[in-house]
């Protein structure tokens, strides 16, 4: 005969709300009434007596909250792991709680004092006693789960919360007995919707309605076969009922102001110990260390939220504030995440942010063969545009041809390792490929405050607004820095649209070629198509470029363009035959500057230089724009976004587009180089040339 189930109540004495610690609490400080409170937990008290021993410990004055026995702590056989609360209001509630336990026989576990944990509230066991299910996300830190794990030495299987109105997990979440379970779905996020799918079979399921969440339906006792809960639907009782419960109402208003109902009323404190469950927890955490401007550049604060929003957790080890205006502060983080892949995502982007991992902890980075030709091992890490280095044999060695969305290949040379950036289907067997996130770190330099100063003045898509004065300072800014690359012998490649032609900026970028700005030209069919069927018939697309109407039969002149150089046989033929007289493409042809033009699905033609083998294009693309200083992305989203992804960092990237959220999305690459200007194209080429006049020549303009 099975020992009688026990539960621990408090007398609603001195319950009131009085605080405001949670959303259900907001209007109704003082509001609710102590009588029909009382009697809603008499009937409730009346109600678990049928089916359980009532225990009850004495209320406290000035504790309103005592009475939700729930946060006392957990129970597992005579172990308690008493409750550690993370709001003052409630934390004088903890030595009186605790005395309980001592006197009734339990062995008493604390989390340390800055590490939060409220007691079955947060934790309830699976009722055939196979795990304990542990919310966090509000009130319990995730950091509390290994601890709960080792001392009540079961599997611990953590859910994150993540609607405050749900801020416990027993307010939506309620495990039954036979393995079924009653919750809100949308109270968790996606990766803890998943493990509760993996664990409790569809069948056994059952997911209420946000109407059931709202009166705290997940908020249930169950003892045995019965379910005893705050008023539901009809249908929410049918399906309890379907699974072969008996359920029993009672309301329970009074206490929901205060944000509970049955459960919170409740701690059971007989729980059933299975002989062969013993502690796990997938608990994962990593110690990494941050260093630059990282207060004052949100960099600090922007770690802490990304990992809160990935799901993970974090304890600010140290912090050591630079002190004068250039010196730097240094971080160390203690990052935890439910299991290994929310980890490793939360990784991969602190990795990103410049996180590194403590000098004492570096480890190696995991290795795993390629195991087929053009295939990356699974977990491969994915590249960034950030300097990368990896650490092998103890070493740290800077992988080459820095890109984005590539794996990092390794050779073992006779001179030592060599990690290189490659696109997966450019693996090769033999070659190793780095796995997880160990042993991985970006290389970055802490911008300058006035750097940062001065991003704000030029990218200015956050403003929402773009008044002429403010393109007029970008234009400034980016005619001094062509103007310094070139004189300094350096690379500018332009990616550019047809858009750049239908807007009147192709005399502007012809003069950019001709006068030595521009090192490399990368763009599409279209840009060269219309470019010379201006150069050649004066319209852009059909449409007269001087008078700006379209001319009759005009649709047909960028495919008699396209003719016309098929029959010279190339671009540089068609210059050289002396028919292309003018124009983009016409400069770049006199002025050797390479160009490659990617082919597209929509091509007209294309003209024999249209490289339509676009795996030829891509290899193509990141040849010119090895060694580049600045790359000018001119109103082509296609082409941009290939080309950003070939360019790693510390490269100036400047996107024009009249699109705020195709400059958004080029130039938001979360590093300080890149400038986002939304404006037309034509108007911005026009800006830049006669800025750049000003500058070489400046007496000529003002005369
Ligand atoms: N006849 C042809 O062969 C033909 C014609 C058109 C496009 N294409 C090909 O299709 C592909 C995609 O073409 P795409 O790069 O032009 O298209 P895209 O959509 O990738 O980019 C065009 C960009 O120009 C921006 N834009 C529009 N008006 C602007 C203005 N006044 N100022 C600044 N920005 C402005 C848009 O917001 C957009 O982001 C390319 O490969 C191109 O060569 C071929």
């Amino acid at each position: 005969m099975s020992d009688p189930i026990r539960i621990l109540m408090c007398a609603p004495e001195h319950y009131d709300v009085d605080y405001v610690i949670n959303p259900w609490m907001e209007g109704n400080v003082h509001k609710s009434s102590r009588d029909r409170a009382a009697d809603q937990w008499h009937d409730l008290h009346h109600i678990i007596k049928e089916h359980a021993i009532v225990d009850l410990v004495e209320p406290v004055k000035g504790w309103p909250d005592m009475v939700f026995t729930a946060n006392a702590g957990l129970v597992l056989g005579d172990q308690v792991v008493l409750s550690r609360f993370l709001h003052p209001e409630r934390q004088g509630e903890e030595p009186y709680f605790k005395a309980w336990f001592e006197a009734n026989g339990y062995t008493v576990h604390e989390c340390p004092p800055d590490l939060p944990f409220e007691g079955a509230g947060d934790a309830l066991f699976d009722r055939e006693g196979r795990w304990l299910w542990a919310g966090y996300g509000f009130r319990t830190e995730l950091d509390s789960h290994p601890l709960i794990a080792q001392w009540l030495d079961i599997e611990v299987l953590s859910l994150r919360l993540v609607d405050n109105r749900f801020y416990h997990l027993d307010t939506c979440f309620c495990p039954l007995k036979g393995g079924y379970l009653l919750y809100y779905p949308p109270a968790f996020d996606a990766y803890s919707n998943h493990l509760i799918e993996e664990r409790v079979p569809a069948a056994k399921r059952i997911a209420i309605a946000e109407a059931d969440a709202v009166n705290f339906a997940c908020n249930a006792v169950n003892v045995e076969d019965v379910v005893i809960m705050n008023r539901i639907s009809p249908e929410l009782q049918a399906a309890i009922e379907g699974a072969g419960f008996q359920v029993r109402q009672t309301p329970l208003n009074e206490f929901l102001k205060a944000g509970g109902a049955a459960k919170c009323l409740t701690l059971r404190t007989t729980e059933p110990i299975l002989p062969d469950v013993h502690a796990a927890v997938s608990v994962q955490s990593r110690t990494v260390q941050m260093r630059g401007h990282l207060l004052d550049a949100g960099i600090l604060n922007n770690a802490l939220d990304l990992v809160v929003e990935r799901g993970g957790s974090f304890k600010v080890l140290n912090f050591d504030l630079g002190t004068e205006r250039h010196s730097t502060s240094l971080a160390q983080v203690r990052v935890s995440a439910p299991d290994s892949e929310v980890m490793a995502e939360i990784m991969m982007e602190l990795i990103r942010m410049g996180a590194v991992e403590r000098p004492d902890d570096e480890q190696n980075a995991q290795l795993e063969d390629v195991p087929l030709v053009g295939v990356a091992p699974d977990d491969f890490y994915v590249t960034t545009i950030y300097p990368t280095e990896v650490r092998i044999n103890d070493q740290w060695v800077r992988v080459g041809n820095q890109r984005m969305d590539g794996a990092i290949a390794v050779r073992h040379t006779e001179a030592g390792p060599v990690a290189t950036c490659k696109l997966l289907r450019d693996l090769e067997l033999g070659e190793q490929v780095v796995v997880g996130t160990q042993g991985l770190r970006t290389v970055r330099k802490p911008a300058e405050r006035e750097q940062r100063t001065s991003k704000q003045e030029f990218s200015f898509m956050g403003s929402g607004v773009s008044s002429e004065r403010r393109v007029e300072l970008v234009v400034e800014q980016i005619a001094w820095d062509l103007r310094r690359i070139r004189d300094q012998g350096g690379k500018v490649v332009v990616t550019a649209g047809p858009v750049v032609i239908h807007t009147g900026g192709s005399q502007h970028l012809s003069h950019l070629i001709r006068n030595g700005y521009v090192q490399a030209l990368l763009g599409g069919n279209a840009i060269a198509v219309h470019d010379i069927e201006q150069a050649l018939m004066g319209t852009s697309l059909g449409v007269d470029m001087k008078q700006g109407v379209p001319v009759s039969g005009g649709h047909r002149h960028h495919l008699k363009t396209i003719n016309t150089v098929r029959r010279y046989g190339s671009i540089a033929q068609t210059v050289e035959a002396g028919v292309l007289t003018k124009g983009v493409m016409y400069e770049c042809v006199k002025q050797h500057v390479p160009f490659c033009l990617a082919g597209s699905i929509r091509d007209d033609g294309p003209l024999p230089d249209t490289e339509m083998d676009l795996l030829q294009a891509q290899g193509e693309y990141a040849r010119l724009l090895e060694g580049a200083d600045m790359v000018l992305m001119l109103s082509t989203m296609l082409h941009s976004i290939g080309v950003g992804n070939m360019t790693p960092a510390g490269v100036k990237m400047v996107c024009v587009d009249i699109n705020p959220a195709v400059v958004t999305k080029l130039s938001d690459r979360g590093s300080i180089e890149s400038i986002g200007v939304v404006t037309d194209v034509g108007l911005f080429l026009s800006l830049l040339v006669q800025q750049l006049e000003r500058l070489t020549n400046p007496y000529a303009v003002m005369a």
